[in-house]
């Protein structure tokens, strides 16, 4: 849920209340994932599938493509399938992330992972059957989107989470473990894949299915590219600053595990300003598109600010 002591907007946008939109697009967010994911026989999949996607979260994701698309001329209604999904696909990745073949994780949004309730073998299912669901739901709960466009968005979230994207940049952070000499470049690839490509996809996709431009995709791609660095040093910082409780996940785990990160090669803050410049180029792509991009820009400066 949203803190408002986490939330400083800049005199440019005070106007737009950025507290009662994320409140109420969670809200809507919750309820579409609440009734996507029913349970059925075997329920012990469902049960496991459902304990991670519902258990709270930001929903950064799947507010990102909904006010993208809301931007560049769509709706709500035509994005919100798309924006389960997404948040299935980002659901699964932390359910496998967690696994003691990756990172061993026993908590994971203020709850216990996937695995330590429900066991290895569920919890790798569990990730399987929110991936595909997750595809299967675009396509057969998209409505009043041409089908050309719906599509686009499948071939686009299928490059994000492959070796071209996540997969791949989970690859590399595996093997960078331990490594003391990572250089910024490799840092780079790693963040612009694991956490980079789902974040631009959900931006994309929601123009996509909204029918934006061609020079429209690019602006939201550029702005995406930016917020998605910008969130990871984010990230990278807050594992120094704050605590399990503010996280929902175990703090201070990069130091501990020797993880080269922004704040070990800048130091906190440095990084904190290189997030900040991301964040004004990120929304400075978003210029032409006036008022209607006050959502996208709060929640831009929302990623730099937030302590959690
Ligand atoms: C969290 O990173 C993990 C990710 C952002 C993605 C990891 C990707 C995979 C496990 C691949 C999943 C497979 C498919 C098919 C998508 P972190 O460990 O740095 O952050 P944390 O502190 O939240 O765990
Ligand atoms: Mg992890």
């Amino acid at each position: 849920m949203v803190a408002a002591d986490n939330l400083k907007p800049t005199p440019k946008q005070a106007h737009f209340d950025l507290i009662t939109y994320l409140k109420e697009r969670q809200k809507l967010c919750e309820a579409a994932l609440e009734k996507a994911v029913p349970i059925r026989y075997p329920e012990k999949i469902y049960e496991a599938m459902r304990y991670s996607l519902l258990a709270g979260g930001k929903r950064l994701r799947p507010i990102l493509c909904l006010a993208s698309c809301e931007m560049t001329g769509g709706t709500i209604e035509m994005a919100m399938p798309t924006a389960c999904a997404l948040e299935m696909i980002h659901t699964m990745s932390l359910i496998h992330d967690d696994l003691p073949a990756m990172d061993n994780d026993d908590f994971r949004r203020g709850k216990l992972t996937n695995h330590r309730v429900y066991g290895e073998d569920v919890a790798i299912l569990a990730g399987d059957g929110l991936l595909a669901y997750a595809f299967e739901y675009i396509a057969s709960h998209t409505k009043n989107v041409p089908p050309e466009r719906v599509l686009q968005v499948v071939a686009i979230l299928g490059r994000a989470v492959g070796a071209a994207g996540l997969v791949g940049g989970q690859v590399v952070d595996l093997e960078s473990e331990g490594k003391s000499n990572i250089s910024v470049e490799t840092l780079n690839f790693i963040h612009n894949h694991k956490t980079g490509a789902l974040l631009k996809a959900c931006i994309v996709c929601g123009g996509v299915l909204a029918g934006a431009s061609e020079q429209q995709l690019q602006r939201l791609s550029r702005y995406a590219q930016n917020i998605g660095l910008a969130f990871q040093i984010v990230d990278d910082i807050l594992d120094v600053t704050a605590t399990q409780e503010q996280l929902g996940k175990t703090a201070g785990k990069d130091q501990k595990a020797k993880k080269v990160t922004y704040p070990s090669l800048w130091g906190i803050e440095e990084s904190r300003k290189q997030a900040q410049q991301l964040v004004e180029s990120a929304c400075a792509e978003l210029e032409p598109f006036g008022e209607a991009a006050q959502p996208l820009v709060a929640l831009a400066h929302f990623i730099t600010n937030r302590t959690y």
